[in-house]
């Protein structure tokens, strides 16, 4: 089966990673109308706002159904790990809609550590060894964090605990006070289990993978800021900015993480029968020219999104529809050389307190390409019946450019960032320096 020739799509989030895909989506010949639930003050400009909640499935199934919608593309995980694929299976009105997503089992390879690390040692994907913890088994945790690894100590809640649950520390015994922590509840319900791992050292890269449970595309790899100071120094954020490609994932260490990591793993999804036609982000570690998988995500990355889609220069409809319809095979992706970087802009005292409302000047338009850099929102809203654009969250615009080299699409973003104001702004000044 095959998606119709021209398609209504409804898209589910409000970042800048919706914003990204909205921008995708609208270059498609083959898009009739988008829509995007709830959406930002810049995914206006490509797709008409919805103001449904991501999370209330059956307002989704009321507004597809009124709609003619004959494609969702779900963005964030919450959705996927709560079970809105299987929602639209299970209903026979609406069954016949296409989700690009996992289902709620498969999601667990995000939804919960343990059950991702147990996938990664049932198919021989090479991650960090590891030992799960609950309350029954507190004293045997602590004893693996005083015998079996050394420090730096990783501990990690099981379940989503919007990108906070991981802690890396140095010390033993403050390491054994936060596993206790952890199982009492210092990360809800998400820490009631933790998985201890041995500390990986290396450098970071995100692979994306699409793929409808059978075959797959490796789509551009991605490097993220996740620190909110220079140097990467700081608390950790949603992501600071982000480069796509990555200089040291050459050919060579690519075809590793195809050999080792992406084909066991989609090897795994179908010999296990998990329902999945979606987009798989898997964190890597190079150690030492080696992946090794620190997670799975069921989605793809934000703000890694903004710099993978812009250099993708295929329909994205097409590949949306191989993923649905299991035609992955027969799709072909393409994939521009030139180098992308995007750069976050954020509201002051972010990842901690910040204010709202602030009045964001200098944006030529809402949703805005300028010519030399894509400008992405992310929490950005309307105000004062729509003549102003304000913030509305911690991380505010994406703005991604392209060029020949790290320095030269970095060099594009920071001079468009440089005609946008806000009170408070604030954005690392170092996005692809590491690299160079
Ligand atoms: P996760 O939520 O599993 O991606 O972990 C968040 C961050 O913690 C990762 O992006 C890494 O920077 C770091 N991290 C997680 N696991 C490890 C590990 N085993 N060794 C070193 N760093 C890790
Ligand atoms: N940038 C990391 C993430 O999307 O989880």
């Amino acid at each position: 089966m095959k998606l119709p020739q021209t398609v209504n799509v409804l898209l589910l989030g409000g970042g800048g990673r919706e914003h990204a895909f909205a921008w995708k989506i609208a270059q498609s010949l083959r898009l009739e109308k988008l829509y995007v639930a709830p959406g930002n003050a810049g995914t206006v400009a490509y797709g008409i706002g919805v103001d449904v909640d991501p999370g209330n499935f059956p307002a989704l199934k009321q507004f597809v159904l009124n709609n003619y919608i004959n494609l969702v593309v779900v963005g964030p995980e919450q959705p996927l790990v709560d079970g809105v694929k299987d929602y639209f299976l299970n209903d026979p009105e609406i069954r016949h809609i296409p989700v690009v997503g996992p289902s709620q089992e498969a999601a667990r390879l995000e939804g919960s550590k343990e059950y991702a690390k147990a996938f990664m040692a049932r198919h021989g994907v090479p991650t960090a060894a590891y030992f799960v913890v609950t309350a029954e088994n507190l004293e045997e945790g602590c004893e693996f964090l005083a015998t079996k690894v050394r420090a730096p100590y990783v501990l990690k809640a099981d379940g989503l605990a919007a990108g906070k649950g991981v802690l890396i520390l140095n010390d033993l015994a403050q390491a054994q006070a936060e596993l206790r922590a952890m199982l009492e509840g210092k990360f809800g319900t998400a820490s009631k289990k933790v998985v201890i791992e041995e500390f990986l050292s290396g450098i970071e890269v995100s692979v994306f993978v699409a793929t409808d449970g059978v075959s797959y595309k490796i789509l551009p790899e991605a490097k993220d800021y996740k620190r909110v100071g220079e140097g990467d120094t700081g608390l950790n954020t949603g992501g600071m900015g982000a480069v796509s490609p990555v200089p040291f994932a050459t050919e060579e260490f690519m075809e590793k993480v195809r050999t080792r990591i992406v084909e066991p793993t989609v090897r795994g999804i179908r010999e296990e029968g998990l329902d999945y036609t979606g987009f798989i982000f898997i964190g890597l570690m190079n150690c030492g020219g080696d992946p090794m998988v620190v997670e799975y995500n069921v989605r793809m990355g934000d703000p890694e999104t903004e710099v993978v889609l812009p250099r993708i220069q295929s329909d994205i409809i097409d590949l949306f529809e191989g993923i649905v319809h299991k035609t992955l095979d027969e799709k072909v992706l393409e994939v521009t050389p030139q180098t992308a970087v995007t750069v976050v802009c954020v509201s002051g005292g972010y990842p901690g307190d910040y204010e709202k409302g602030k009045v964001i000047s200098g944006l030529s338009s809402a949703g805005v390409e300028d010519g030399r850099s894509l400008v992405f929102h992310a929490g950005t809203a309307f105000a004062n019946g729509g003549r102003e654009i304000v913030t509305a969250g911690g991380r505010v615009l994406a703005v991604t450019s392209l060029g020949a080299s790290i320095p030269e699409a970095a060099a594009r973003s920071y001079e468009t960032i440089g005609r946008i104001e806000y009170e408070g702004m604030y954005c690392r000044r170092d996005i692809g320096r590491d690299l160079l």
